[in-house]
């Protein structure tokens, strides 16, 4: 019996993308197997979320590195270490707000996918979604979406694995665009982990 891909996912909040991989896992759509799941806040609900599904959690912050006069670097370096001996085929930042640099990626080499509400080449780095928005009440854009990507020391940016256009419409509130957006995201992060681990 082969062993399935294992997956390290990355978070930073509610976990709605981490939920939308577990719930394609469980429902057979996606053979894998999440070993880890990483957040840097203490407070993410995604972590009671990967709790409820008896996921191993790591809580790992920035903070007592600032607090001892050290950069990301040492807290980057230290993450790595700590990830490195779950041996995962995969590392997939989902809702992950943490840009993480050259050093940590090396360490992952090809291995470490990043999910953005937005589409390539769009409103990189935070607040994709209000910036978005905004533009389309300018008259700017006429869509949005998201994608997903092999990660790349510039933020935001690297080879597209899957992406999906997103319509905003002019009844939209912000809070409407938003949710359409998330459904969207749900099914792009699935897919690409599907692309990647079917990758020739
Ligand atoms: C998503 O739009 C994600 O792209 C962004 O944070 C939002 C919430 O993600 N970084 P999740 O519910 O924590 O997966």
């Amino acid at each position: 019996m082969s062993s399935k891909p294992r997956l390290i996912v990355f978070i930073s909040g509610s976990g709605s993308n981490l939920q939308a991989i577990i719930d394609a896992i469980n429902s057979g759509h996606l053979a894998a197997e999440i070993i880890l799941v990483v957040s840097n806040r203490k407070a993410a609900q995604g972590l009671v979320r990967a709790a409820e599904h008896g996921i191993p959690t790591l809580y790992h912050p920035l903070r007592p590195y600032r607090e001892a006069g050290q950069g990301r670097a040492a807290y980057e370096s230290d993450l790595a270490q700590k990830i490195r001996p779950f041996g995962p085929d995969l590392v997939v930042l989902a809702g992950w707000m943490h840009i993480l640099g050259a050093d940590f990626l090396r360490q992952f080499p090809q291995k470490v996918i990043n999910l953005h509400p937005a589409l390539p080449g769009q409103f990189a780095g935070t607040q994709a979604i209000e910036r978005a928005f905004a533009a389309y009440q300018r008259g700017e854009i006429t869509h949005s979406g998201c994608m997903v990507h092999l990660a790349v020391p510039e933020v935001d940016a690297g080879p597209v694995i899957a992406q999906a256009e997103v319509p905003i419409y002019p009844e939209d509130t912000l809070d409407d665009f938003a949710a359409r957006l998330h459904a969207a995201e749900h099914e792009t992060i699935v897919t690409a982990i599907h692309r990647f681990l079917h990758l020739p």
